[in-house]
């Protein structure tokens, strides 16, 4: 029997509370009073984009992206800058329904990539990704330019 899909839509400034904890879910403790401010940069972008999930009318997942230019390739690039599903639907294609709207929206923009980055400490996500029709291309290297306030680092920075 297949799986219930829930429906997913672009995030408005109304999500921003559901959404917060989400980003905890996620590995970033975030206070809701930050989110509107966000989303509403994030809305103000014309690249970069937030879906999420509703099932049984609660938020139960979300997926941001932002679009971008490479000078080395003639079409863009989609990045996948967030994904998460509460932990309490998870395995059901929640995930993936997310995913497949980025990457309508992708196609629609004419990317010619979809690519995110993931750590070990996230087990779901390998194995998900791979199901999903990733490849692993290793190394990614960071170097942090602001000293942010703990209360908006998020645990794996
Ligand atoms: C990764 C995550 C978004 C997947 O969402 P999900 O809704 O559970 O995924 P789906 O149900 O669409 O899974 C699709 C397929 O991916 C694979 N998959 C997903 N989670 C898996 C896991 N924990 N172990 C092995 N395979 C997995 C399976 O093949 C699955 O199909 P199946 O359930 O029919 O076997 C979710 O586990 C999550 O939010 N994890 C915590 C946050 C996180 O790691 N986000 C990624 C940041 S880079």
């Amino acid at each position: 029997m297949s799986k219930p899909r829930a429906l997913i839509r672009p995030a408005t400034i109304a999500d921003s509370e559901p959404i917060a904890p989400l980003l905890a879910q996620l590995g970033y403790p975030t206070d809701p009073e930050e989110i509107p401010a966000r989303m509403r940069r994030l809305a103000e972008a014309p690249d970069a984009g937030v879906f999420v999930a509703e099932a049984a009318g609660r938020l139960v997942g979300l997926a941001a992206f932002q679009i971008f230019e490479l000078i080395y390739r003639p079409r863009p690039q989609c990045r996948l800058t967030a994904l998460v599903v509460d932990r309490d639907h998870r395995r059901q294609a929640v995930g993936t329904a997310l995913l497949e709207a980025v990457e309508r929206c992708a196609r629609e923009r004419d990317c010619f990539r979809l690519e995110l980055t993931t750590r070990p400490q996230r087990p779901d996500a390998l194995p998900f990704y791979v199901a999903l029709g990733f490849a692993e291309r290793p190394h990614r290297l960071v170097k942090l330019l602001a000293d942010c306030p703990p209360r908006s680092r998020g645990m794996l920075d």
